[in-house]
């Protein structure tokens, strides 16, 4: 089989192109440019004293060329009469001298002055955009990470957050280029009209070249999204511990190498293919315009030597010449690579335009303080978005407060599909979810979440210090030794941070300098220690002890039994052992609640529960 079978084709070779990748059109090129302003208000939101600053700058320094030919021109002629027919230099003429050394001085200093600016500037941006970024991302819905489209989308706003910092100089170089191709046209034009046309039309051309190239690249870059994230997946998965026991027991290497190496030859041809057409045309387009700087230099030194003008004129007139033809042609390539930018930029823009759609309404109430009568799910079917399977169908059930209940259930029953829904990650495809007798969507989500607990079985394992990675149950208590250390001695991680070199400060994992791993069964003590920081109304746990050894787990279910006793608590759990000491235990079957009731009663009923215990127990006799 080959690798491409195995891992799909993201590569986009045999994907829909008229899907993928946007037509190159036109109207599409100039509708991008609508993005520059938004995107100049972030500049200037970033830093706006910086902005005037380079701004003046560069129209200053843009004068400067046109006022140098300008002086140029004055000393010649002075020079050129003195010697022709001994008519004494002006009185201002040293002036003139010390005025151009002056404006090279100026203009080197400039120079450097826009360096600065344009760097602080990318500075800026790329901090209140990356801030910007992390804000919006975070306030998402939970179904937007699960979805690959999105996941590009946010990749590649990413990527532009710091690779469109480009925008920002190319916008200041634009203005500037600008202003100098405008102020050395008119010294041509003043002198002849059709000079001017001529140099214009023999650049048109390039920048039409320039930027059908510009979006062609864009397009590609688009479309190779998806499979530079398989590429990016590749090498963090041949470099992370996770990743290392595996590779090398199961001898991954090879595959992944040769996956990787597939996949990224396949771009390296698409986007040298681009170039290469890019270096024919653009050279071609290039000598067009070769030729009119020098058709109309031609012209001039003719006009010259027959007479018409005079060499001061000559010397200016082909400086303007040169200038202008290399600032016509900048001023397009710079445009063109500014509507490339622009390009890039919608999916900056279309990513910021993401709204979730779990969002606490307008006037939402507080979640209560003291919950009365509970959660209940009443007749809830679910179907995850763009999914027509429903997980779950019409379930029923009522937790009240000081209730404890555990539900059970085969694997992709749908247990953790309830924690879900009932923590409002997610809002039900039918049916109604009440806290105290009222819709959860009347609540104000962020009052709600503070009212629960939840440790999910795939909780995170944070590279921090481990009070850190128990603080994070409420931050806010980050800085309470204290309230840390009795949630770690009560869910029992007290002892394992204590073995560790450094205590409480400990950085846990492997990733920084001096940081100590925890084994399976220590990440969950610590994580359930969250819990017990968390100290809210409903603690939910979602099977996170499956990695604890039968004694710990046994003294952390009697601990959380007692500890959450008279409290609301929602427990997933495999074993019996632990379910056992629920009030009720719902039993889930294919989206349903099957069973329900305690322990004892559903052993006598005899059904799927039963049967399930009878399984396990098996094992132990
Ligand atoms: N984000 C998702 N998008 C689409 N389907 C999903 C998603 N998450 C879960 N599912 C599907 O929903 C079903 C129920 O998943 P759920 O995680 O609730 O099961 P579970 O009962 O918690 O299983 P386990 O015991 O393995 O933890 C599964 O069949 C799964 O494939
Ligand atoms: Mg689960």
């Amino acid at each position: 089989m080959s690798t491409r079978a195995l891992v799909g084709n993201p590569a986009g070779k045999d994907a829909n192109p008229a899907e993928d990748i946007p037509s190159p059109r036109w109207a599409e090129r100039l509708r991008a440019l609508r993005n520059i302003p938004p995107v100049m208000k972030y500049v200037w939101d970033a830093a706006p004293g910086v902005a005037v600053a380079n701004l003046t700058s560069r129209v200053v320094a843009a004068l400067i060329p046109l006022s140098m030919l300008a002086v140029g021109r004055m000393i010649l002629a002075a020079i050129y009469a003195l010697r022709a027919d001994h008519t004494p230099l002006p009185h201002y003429f040293w002036g003139l001298v010390t005025l151009e050394f002056a404006l090279a001085g100026i203009a080197a200093v400039l120079m450097r002055v826009i360096d600065f600016c344009d760097t602080t500037l990318a500075e800026r941006f790329m901090k209140h955009i990356s801030v910007r970024l992390m804000k919006h991302a975070a306030n998402l819905d939970l179904m937007s990470y699960e979805d690959p489209v999105f996941y590009d989308k946010l990749e590649r706003a990413r990527v532009q957050s710091t690779d469109r910092v480009q925008m920002i100089k190319i916008s200041g170089r634009l203005i500037q280029e600008t202003v100098t191709t405008v102020s050395l046209a008119a010294g041509i034009f003043v002198y002849s009209p059709w000079l001017l046309i001529a140099l214009v039309a023999c650049v048109v051309p390039a920048f039409l070249g320039e930027t059908h190239f510009a979006f062609l690249g864009y397009s590609l870059s688009f479309q190779q999204t998806p499979a530079r994230r398989e590429l990016d997946y590749l090498r963090l998965l041949g470099g992370t511990k996770e990743g290392a026991k595996e590779l090398k027991l199961f001898g991954l290497a090879p595959f992944l190498v040769g996956r990787y190496s597939d996949v990224a030859t396949e771009l390296h041809d698409q986007t040298i293919g681009v170039a290469r057409h890019r270096l024919y045309i653009g050279a071609l387009l290039a000598i067009v315009g070769v030729a009119g700087y020098y058709g109309t230099y031609a012209f001039v030194i003719y006009h010259t030597v027959i007479g018409l003008i005079s060499i001061a004129t000559m010397i200016f007139l082909t400086g303007a010449i040169g200038g202008a033809s290399s600032n016509i042609q900048a001023v397009f390539t710079t445009f063109s690579e500014i509507a490339n930018q622009a390009l890039f930029m919608t999916d900056l823009l279309e990513f910021f335009a993401v709204k979730p759609k779990i969002i606490s309404k307008p006037g939402a109430l507080p979640a209560p303080k003291k919950i009365q009568q509970g959660f209940e799910f009443k007749n809830v079917s679910f179907a995850y978005p763009g999914s027509s399977r429903m997980i779950l169908k019409n379930v029923s059930f009522k937790l009240a407060p000081s209730e404890r209940i555990a539900i059970v259930g085969e694997n992709g029953q749908g247990k953790t599909t309830i924690v879900k829904l009932l923590t409002r990650l997610y809002d039900p495809t039918e049916g109604q979810i009440l806290l105290d007798g009222k819709d959860l969507r009347e609540y104000d989500l962020e009052s709600l979440w503070q009212e629960i607990g939840v440790i999910f079985q795939d909780f995170m394992r944070y590279e921090m210090t481990a009070s850190a990675n128990i603080a994070v149950g409420r931050i806010e208590e980050r800085n309470n030794p204290f309230r840390i250390r009795a949630a770690a001695n009560k869910s029992l991680a007290e002892q394992a941070i204590r073995r560790l070199p450094k205590g409480f400060d400990q950085v846990l994992g492997s990733r920084f300098k001096g940081a100590v791993d925890l084994s399976g069964g220590e990440w969950q003590k610590i994580a359930i220690a969250r819990a017990y920081l968390r100290d809210a109304q409903l603690l939910i746990l979602d099977e996170p002890t499956a990695a604890l050894d039968a004694r710990s787990e046994h003294e952390v279910f009697q601990r959380f039994s007692e500890l959450t006793e008279g409290k609301m608590s929602l427990l997933i759990s495999h074993r019996f052992s632990t379910v056992k000491m629920s009030n009720r235990i719902l039993v889930l079957k294919d989206g349903e609640i099957a069973e329900q009731g305690q322990h004892d009663q559903l052993l006598k009923v005899g059904g799927h529960y039963a049967e399930m215990f009878e399984l396990q127990a098996a094992n132990y006799r």
